[in-house]
């Protein structure tokens, strides 16, 4: 079938199975490889996008589910120029250790900070406990957070 959806402020069609999972399309076909596969079991958050607005497991999303919504990927956050508060915040914190469930990491805060820029402890551990790091890089993770909640706040 054919898919039409946005994808980074980009309309986007997609020939695929109806359900084909949407990480398959957004990587293979529309070559956006910042999002990763790790289980494609939903149990470990590499692969999370948003699909409008809100944080969603691509491995386990039919891309006929996205017909004429709008997904983000990491890509969307600033492009390669790393300046989105949450990518500055985690150059300076050194967050990554093999990076591999990093984007996933990173959408899934980008959707907390959208919807609350004063996050406690709780509402950062609520949020992030999708996303598994086999590193351990979670207090990185949580400052780095914190630090990009006070620089969006101060914006
Ligand atoms: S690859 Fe989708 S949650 Fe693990
Ligand atoms: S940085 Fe290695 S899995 Fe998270």
């Amino acid at each position: 079938m054919s898919v039409a959806f946005n994808l980074n402020g980009k309309a986007v069609t997609a020939q695929a199975e109806a359900d084909t999972p949407l990480l398959w399309v957004i990587r293979d076909e529309l070559g956006m490889t910042g999002t990763k596969f790790g289980c494609g079991m939903a149990l470990c958050g590499a692969c999370t996008v948003h699909l409008d607005g809100q944080p969603v497991r691509s491995c386990q999303t039919p891309v006929s589910a996205v017909s004429g919504r709008k997904v983000a990927t990491v890509e969307s956050l600033s492009g390669t120029a790393n300046t989105h508060p949450l990518q500055v915040a985690w150059i300076k914190h050194d967050v990554p250790q093999c990076g591999y469930c990093q984007s996933g990491q990173l959408m899934s805060a980008a959707a907390l900070l959208a919807a609350n820029r004063n996050p406690s402890d709780a509402d950062i551990d609520n949020a992030m406990s999708g996303n598994i790091c086999r590193c351990g890089t979670y207090p990185r993770v949580r400052a780095a957070i914190k630090d990009a909640a006070a620089s969006m706040r101060k914006a």
